[in-house]
């Protein structure tokens, strides 16, 4: 039994004895009381009062298979696998990846203790707050074609925060979002595969959602939907199940046309368009300015006479007028 399982009983915020949880989950109060402890050990505050037994203060709105289904159209049939926790969404998918095709397999976790961000950094996963989830597709062109695709996904984001009617959303090259200048999800693309294809791509979502503020050790203004619409709650099911229904049009619609019919809309959103940069790559920092994107979602860069095709890999782009440092992608 997972503490997870006591967590659901929880989550409604009234109290529950120890013997009523441990009759309804078929354990011992013992193993509800260790399982109260792991549930302390994640930083939730709990009440427990003899005679009365334990309430957690806030009440939870935990992720569920049964309600993110419910909220899909019925034409989405993922398989999605929740976990309470996992290193990284990412990573376990990428364990699976083999020779079969795994496309539409959806791993999601209520905590990651070693989520990936791009450029070896790490992505703050705290518990039951935001949305970690990781994709597989299959793709039967070569790597090299499906350089478009960390923009298009970003613009799935973009489509969903609209729909949950957030206001103020920017792209940043090659695959951040931010609302009201800050940054609200990122993304980060694994592959497995041959150079020429077929090739998996793991894409892995991070989407801050109800993101406590306690979180503060993060080296960029970051945001959360709740605290960018004025306080508002979001279901977490829910908002997954629009993302997963935007990821899914966007994949499709790349599968058909590639990234080409998407740049308008990149153009639309991007934040970074006719703006003063400084490029760092392996091969140093360049100062220039943005010139948009090409067809294959390359970054388009006017340094001096020259205009450099730039893809994501592992360059870094910082806004010049930003006053804060260390603002990547
Ligand atoms: C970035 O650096 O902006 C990309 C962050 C991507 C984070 C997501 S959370 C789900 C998936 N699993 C991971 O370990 N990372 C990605």
């Amino acid at each position: 039994m997972e503490f997870i399982h006591v967590l659901n009983l929880l989550s409604d915020g009234e109290f529950h004895s120890g013997e009523e949880m441990g009759r309804t989950l078929g354990v011992t109060r013992t193993v509800i009381w260790h399982a109260m402890r792991a549930i302390q050990e994640l930083g939730m505050e709990v009440y427990a009062i003899n005679g009365r037994g334990y309430r957690i203060i806030n009440p939870l709105n935990l992720l569920s298979v049964e309600k993110i289904v419910g909220f899909l159209p019925a034409d989405i049939n993922y398989d999605i696998e929740l976990f309470s926790q996992l290193d990284s969404t990412n990573h376990y998918l990428l364990t699976q990846l083999g020779a079969h095709d795994l496309t539409g397999k959806v791993c999601i976790a209520e905590q990651q203790r070693a989520g990936r961000g791009r450029r070896g950094r790490r992505w703050h996963s705290p518990f039951a707050s935001n949305l970690y989830c990781s994709l597989v597709w299959r793709f039967d062109t070569a790597i090299s074609a499906l350089s478009g695709i960390s923009l298009a996904i970003a613009l799935a984001i973009v489509k969903t925060l609209e729909d949950c009617h957030l206001s103020d959303i920017a792209v940043k090259w090659p695959n951040d979002v931010y609302c009201h200048g800050k940054k609200i999800a990122g993304v980060l693309l694994e592959v497995k595969g041959d150079m020429t294809g077929p090739c998996d791509i793991v894409i892995g979502i991070g989407l801050n959602v109800n993101q406590p503020l306690q979180v503060v050790k993060i080296d960029q203004p970051w945001t959360c939907m709740q605290s960018s619409a004025a306080n508002k709650e979001f279901d977490r099911n829910q908002v997954l199940a629009i993302l997963l229904t935007h990821v899914d049009k966007t994949l499709k619609f790349f599968q058909q046309s590639g990234f080409e019919v998407l740049r308008s809309l990149w153009q639309q959103y991007d934040m970074l368009h006719e703006q003063e940069v400084e490029i760092t790559s392996a091969q140093g920092s360049f100062c220039g300015q943005v010139k948009g994107v090409n067809a294959q979602g390359h970054l388009l860069f006017q340094c001096g006479e020259k205009l450099l095709h730039l893809s994501g890999g592992e360059v870094s782009v910082k806004k010049k007028q930003m006053e804060w440092l260390e603002e990547k992608v």
